[in-house]
């Protein structure tokens, strides 16, 4: 069994084709397909206006299990599992997390188990910016020069959500409660990690949420996830999907980083609906 695919880069990324996810799909093609995802990083399916988010849930469910997103307020009515992701105000309540990362990041690496992976589903977009920007870092580990890379492997990078939340996001999305806190201490995880199917090594850096790096200060921090980052966001390295309403695109949150891009949100309407699977904690590689 297999999925006809075609590259949407020329080192990450693939766009699937003749793929209907509300349709009901056989045990050896899902299999195929996920498959396919893990290899790319990152996979685009078209034409799916179709789906309601149960299907969406139904398919994604099929990953593993889903989370359920710490900003519950963000999460779709009776369907917990949606992350709503919009600029809409309706009844003069934002119905999706707005202003939204516009910083490279993979899905809840703040978490002890962060996502496996995420599967995002455009129901309105401006036909102008709103693009999502991903990046391999599989890919960028490749492309370090080896003192860096070196460096990287001995290192823990210790992850604060609450510290970046309250930096960037409590000013309009409102302060955290206690709740939301309780469930996101800090945590340590490996700069470089073991992809856990493929054993590939990828760097594991969502510098929004990173506050230091063990052993060393946050100024130190600061100038080696930029020097990193220039070379792992270089703009040949990114792919960047300009949406069009009934795409699907999946990433996986343990090979690839990935942020929002800018757009009129005055004047236009962007609506996305996230699922995200369940991860496990990631692994040191150790070359
Ligand atoms: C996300 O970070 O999950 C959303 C990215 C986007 O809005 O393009």
């Amino acid at each position: 069994m297999s999925i006809e695919t075609r590259p949407l880069t020329d080192h990450f990324g693939v766009e699937a084709m003749g793929v209907d996810l509300a349709a009901p799909m056989t045990d050896a093609t899902f299999e195929a397909l996920r498959r396919a995802f893990v290899d790319a990083g990152v996979m685009l399916i078209r034409n799916q206006d179709h789906l309601t988010p149960a299907d969406q849930v139904r398919f994604s469910a099929r990953f593993g299990p889903l989370e359920s997103h710490v900003l519950g307020q963000f999460t779709l009515p009776g369907q917990p599992e949606i992350f709503v992701v919009s600029n809409i105000v309706e009844d003069g309540r934002h119905i999706g997390a707005h202003g939204g990362s516009k910083q490279y990041h993979s899905d809840l690496a703040y978490l002890a188990a962060p996502s496996l992976g995420s599967i995002f589903r455009c129901l309105e977009c401006p036909k102008e910016g709103g693009e999502t920007a991903f990046i391999s870092m599989a890919a960028a580990y490749d492309a370090l020069p080896g003192n860096i890379r070196m460096r990287l492997e001995t290192l823990n990078a210790e992850y604060d959500y609450a510290w970046g939340y309250d930096q960037r996001h409590a000013k309009t999305r409102g302060p955290l409660s206690a709740e939301q806190r309780a469930k996101t201490p800090p945590i340590a995880h490996p700069a470089v990690i073991a992809h856990p199917e493929t054993g590939r090594p990828a760097l594991f850096l969502s510098d929004i949420w990173i506050r230091r790096f063990g052993g060393l200060s946050e100024a130190e921090t600061e100038a080696l996830l930029d020097a990193v980052m220039a070379i792992a966001a270089a703009p040949d390295a990114e792919y960047r999907h300009q949406w069009q309403p009934g795409d699907v695109v999946l990433w996986d949150n343990r090979s690839t980083m990935h942020k929002a891009c800018p757009f009129d949100e005055t004047n236009t309407r962007r609506l996305m609906h996230r699922t995200t699977i369940q991860g496990t904690p990631p692994v040191r590689f150790d070359g």
